[in-house]
């Protein structure tokens, strides 16, 4: 395919080089004359691994060329990549004067082509800069986004030090696009690369990077703290870390990974209290670990914060243990969201077909009784007595039965905190704790306000 990629930097240089590897013919562009023209002498504009070269062959094949003119780079490719700096400004917004400059520039270009023409967001951007960047090639050349152009965010995962490997042997290629025609195209682009081409919506493949580096960032300071803790009590915490990750059923896995309520239970506050206490005795700073149960307290009181945001006074919790099939109730996070509406005068009803006051022993009983001391008044296993004596129903746990409850009870307000659904078309309204609005029917009222500062684009 013919391909120009805007920006013969770091990620650019490596872009061209792999692209050609690919059999793909590259014309690169950068406003810097010194970078086109060692790239149109076959040398990279960076050291690297591999890519002399790769470079080398890919100029001696008659497969990359590299202009200072974006109008020719547009005209003689079918797909532009965008790989510009996307530097920070110093309240840490992003700096995206670099890529609306690529896109007038290839808007202003595609006034003068008949073809339909995809450009790729490669450079790292917040959710939003698509919609803006496919606003400003729109103006910029008189063409309708979707039809005669679409913009795709395509973003990149190398590494520096293994860049070249990790384009050609990249996880995942990632694609975020609302068009057939530009998906056609980069599943074309891609077709030799290995492992899963993901086409999903725009918004989830810009925010992606941002999520995984965040992760990783993540996973360094967990095992650092945890290697602190280690040193502190002599023990060996490559050897913890390395059996830590052989489970590759709870720790390293998708296990525990879906957004949703706060944890509870009778392991994870108490055993992450204790690593805290004792890392604290230690003397050892561990920020993040300590902050473990403040997120968590946080997501109790978004919970409550969405329930109250719903203006009704009769409120109906589903399920009251920790997790579906259980009457474990100790820790169970939805009873200190219980408690406090109950503090807070609201008319509750709960259900949990599992929990039956009479039979809670030992320490589960004592927890409850301390907690909810009238729990017997207001509990119940008739699910459509709770539903009939309630306007909101929260949904706290996954039992399979609510699945049925838009069927069932058709307008009501569900608040759900476990993701019950994967989409939904409900009368009523819905609202999820962490997700998006997924009620696709016309009649729901609900947009969920965002009313925040953002990067200024
Ligand atoms: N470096 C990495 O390891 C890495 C990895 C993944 C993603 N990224 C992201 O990729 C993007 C690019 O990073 P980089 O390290 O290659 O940056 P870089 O600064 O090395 O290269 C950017 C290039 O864009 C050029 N440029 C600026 N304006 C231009 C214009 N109007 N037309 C053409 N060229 C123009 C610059 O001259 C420069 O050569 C950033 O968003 C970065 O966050 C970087």
């Amino acid at each position: 395919m013919n391909v120009s990629i805007f920006g013969l930097g770091y990620v650019g240089c490596v872009g061209a080089a792999c692209a050609a590897r690919l059999g793909h013919h590259v014309i690169g562009n950068d406003i810097s004359e010194n970078k086109v023209r060692l790239i149109s002498e076959g040398k990279p504009t960076i050291i690297e691994k591999e890519i002399d070269e790769l470079m080398r062959e890919g100029h001696e094949k008659g497969l990359i060329e590299a202009t200072t003119d974006s109008r020719y780079a547009v005209l003689h490719s079918d797909l532009s990549f965008i790989v510009v700096g996307t530097p920070s400004t110093k309240e840490g917004h992003l700096n995206l004067t670099y890529v609306h400059n690529v896109a007038r520039e290839i808007g202003e270009a595609l006034r003068d082509k008949d073809t339909f023409h995809a450009v790729a967001i490669r450079s790292t951007v917040l959710p939003g800069t698509n919609r803006e960047v496919g606003r400003i090639i729109a103006e910029a050349s008189g063409k309708t986004v979707g039809r005669d152009f679409a913009v795709v965010s395509n973003p990149e995962f190398l590494r520096e030090g293994t860049a070249v490997q990790d384009y050609l042997h990249p996880p995942l290629t990632l694609i975020g696009t609302d068009s057939e025609q530009a998906e056609a195209m980069f599943r074309e682009f891609y077709k030799d690369i290995p492992g899963e081409f993901i086409s999903t919506d725009i918004d989830v493949a810009e925010i992606m990077k941002y999520v995984n580096n965040t992760y990783h960032a993540l996973k360094i300071v967990f095992g650092n703290e945890i290697g602190n803790i280690c040193k502190a009590l002599d023990i060996d915490s490559h050897k913890v870390m390395e059996i830590f990750c052989k489970d590759t059923q709870l720790n390293i896995s998708p296990y525990y990974f879906k957004p949703g309520f706060a944890y509870g239970g009778s392991c994870l506050p108490k055993d992450s209290k204790a690593l805290r206490t004792l890392a604290h005795d230690c003397y050892i700073d561990a920020p993040v670990i300590q902050a473990i149960d403040q997120s968590n307290q946080i997501q109790k009181k978004n919970a409550l914060e969405i329930i109250e945001s719903k203006g009704c006074s009769r409120i109906g919790i589903l399920g009251l243990a920790f997790k579906a099939g259980t009457d474990d109730l100790r820790c169970s996070p939805i009873v200190d969201v219980a408690e406090e509406l109950l503090g807070k005068g609201y008319d509750l009803k709960i259900y949990d077909r599992n929990v039956h006051i009479s039979q809670l022993t030992g320490t589960n009983a004592d927890f409850i009784t301390a907690k909810l001391p009238h729990l017997h008044e207001i509990i119940t296993d008739d699910l459509d007595a709770v539903a009939g004596a309630s306007d909101v129903l929260v949904i706290a746990n996954r039992e399979k039965e609510f699945e049925e409850l838009p069927e069932k009870y058709p307008h009501k307000v569900i608040i759900d905190l476990v993701r019950q659904y994967a989409s939904l078309d409900y009368e009523g309204h819905y609202e999820g704790i962490s997700w998006k609005n997924i009620n696709q029917n016309p009649a729901q009222e609900t947009e969920i306000s965002m009313d925040r500062r953002r990067t200024d684009f």
